[in-house]
């Protein structure tokens, strides 16, 4: 019996670490927590929102592009190895592999309004 209540205990105890484990948002920005995060802080939400970072996916080419992009709008360039960090981030958490919250509507059949 002793037994088992601690088996129970531990249970409790383990799962929502586990759960946790997966996948911790910070509560501040929204963004996933993983190494990283502090440079996305620092220099990617200067002129937006990191609602416009996670709601994208990109392979790591892509996240490229999207750097590149910024930093025609005015971001600063960044040490290759910043950089790198910074795409390792982005790639690992926001790639089109992960899906977001939900799966794309597949919409079969498309009707006029009026
Ligand atoms: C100098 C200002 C600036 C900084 C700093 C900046 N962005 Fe942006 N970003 C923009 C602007 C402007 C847009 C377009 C906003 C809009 O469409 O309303 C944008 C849009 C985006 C989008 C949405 C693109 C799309 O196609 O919907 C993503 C993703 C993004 N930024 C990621 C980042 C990341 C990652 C960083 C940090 C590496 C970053 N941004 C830093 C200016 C900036």
């Amino acid at each position: 019996m002793k037994v088992f209540a601690s088996l129970m205990i531990l249970l409790t105890l383990w799962t929502p670490y586990r759960v946790q484990a997966q996948q911790t948002l910070d509560a501040e920005t929204g963004l996933i927590v993983d190494e990283g995060i502090e440079l996305i802080k620092t220099y990617c939400l200067a002129c937006h929102s990191a609602k416009l970072i996670v709601q994208n996916r990109a392979t790591l080419e892509g996240w490229r592009e999207a750097i590149r992009w910024m930093q025609d709008q005015g971001l600063q360039k960044f040490k290759p190895e910043t950089e790198a960090r910074i795409l390792k981030y982005l790639s690992e958490n926001y790639s089109p592999d992960k899906q977001g919250r939900r799966s794309p509507l597949i919409i079969e059949n498309w009707y006029r309004l009026n």
